[in-house]
């Protein structure tokens, strides 16, 4: 095993630690778009990871959402999400993560999600297999779409975007148990990884939003792909991940919307 892995969780933790003092008091809440939201613990937790992993790895790339990254010569590139579930942060809704995941030649090979208030570290190597905390974690075993629950998240810029996701929520609502819209894209896909969702599906993500957690459910034993089917996710816009069980019959669902079947 590389220093990698015991690195990122490190640091993933050391971020979790000020996440969980900031959340309740966020002070500065500034607008990235209409919707999208960014507060003072955003740029915190950013400038503490680039800071870290800048001292632990000088020769790697990275690439941070709020901007503070660096560029570098290197096969290595970090992609850092310091909140995901920013709106969710700055509204005291209990449901955030930091997010690293390290890429070889723009393949995820190691990844870290942390919810500072569950104190759960999801963690994956390639051909490492995946951890809740250290211990071992498996997708579920479920093989029906209409027993699954399933997860999804909608676009920050809903109010305009006619490819927003509603008819796609419709759709899985009427051909799944349920559909949860958590609000954090990282745990969403840990949470199919641990077995707690079948699958989850969303447009327009980025890689820093689901670069570790992909990694993290395909260790435990899922399935990842664009919503059009191709394995190489990160270089489109949109995931589905899945226990594998199911990823056809949500593939089918994307394919065929209202023309899919509905169960009996
Ligand atoms: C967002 C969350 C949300 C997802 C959005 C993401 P942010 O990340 O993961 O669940 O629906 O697509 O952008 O902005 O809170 O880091
Ligand atoms: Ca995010
Ligand atoms: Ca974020």
């Amino acid at each position: 095993m590389s220093n990698f892995l015991p690195i990122a969780e490190k640091i993933a933790r050391e971020a979790g630690t000020l996440l969980r003092r900031g959340y309740g008091n966020v002070e500065q809440i500034e607008h990235k778009g209409v919707v999208d939201l960014i507060t003072e613990f955003d740029r915190q937790s950013e400038a503490l990871i680039v800071e870290s992993l800048r001292q632990a790895f000088p020769t790697h790339a990275i690439r941070a959402e709020e901007g503070s990254g660096q560029t570098a010569k290197s096969d290595y590139e970090w992609l850092v999400d310091p909140v995901d579930g920013t709106t969710n942060f700055a509204h005291g809704f209990p449901v955030f993560a930091i997010s690293l995941a390290l890429t070889q030649h723009g393949q995820p090979v190691a990844g870290v999600v942390y919810d500072p208030l569950r104190d759960e570290l999801f963690a994956a190597e390639i051909g490492g297999g995946a951890t809740l905390n250290g211990r071992p974690i498996r997708v579920s075993s479920g093989t029906d779409l209409s027993q699954s629950l399933l997860a999804t998240g909608f676009p920050y810029d809903v109010r305009t975007n006619p490819h927003n996701n509603f008819a796609q929520f419709q759709q899985f609502s009427l051909r799944s148990q349920a559909v949860r819209r958590a609000g954090a894209a990282a745990l969403d896909c840990v949470w199919v990884a641990a077995g707690r969702l079948e699958g989850y599906w969303e447009f327009r993500v980025k890689p820093w939003d689901v670069g570790a957690g992909a990694l993290i459910v395909r260790e435990a034993g899922g399935h990842v792909t664009s919503i059009e089917g191709n394995e190489d996710f990160l270089s489109s816009d949109s995931i589905l991940a899945s226990n594998g069980h199911i990823h056809e019959q949500m593939l089918r669902v994307l394919r065929e919307g209202d023309q899919a079947p509905l169960p009996k």
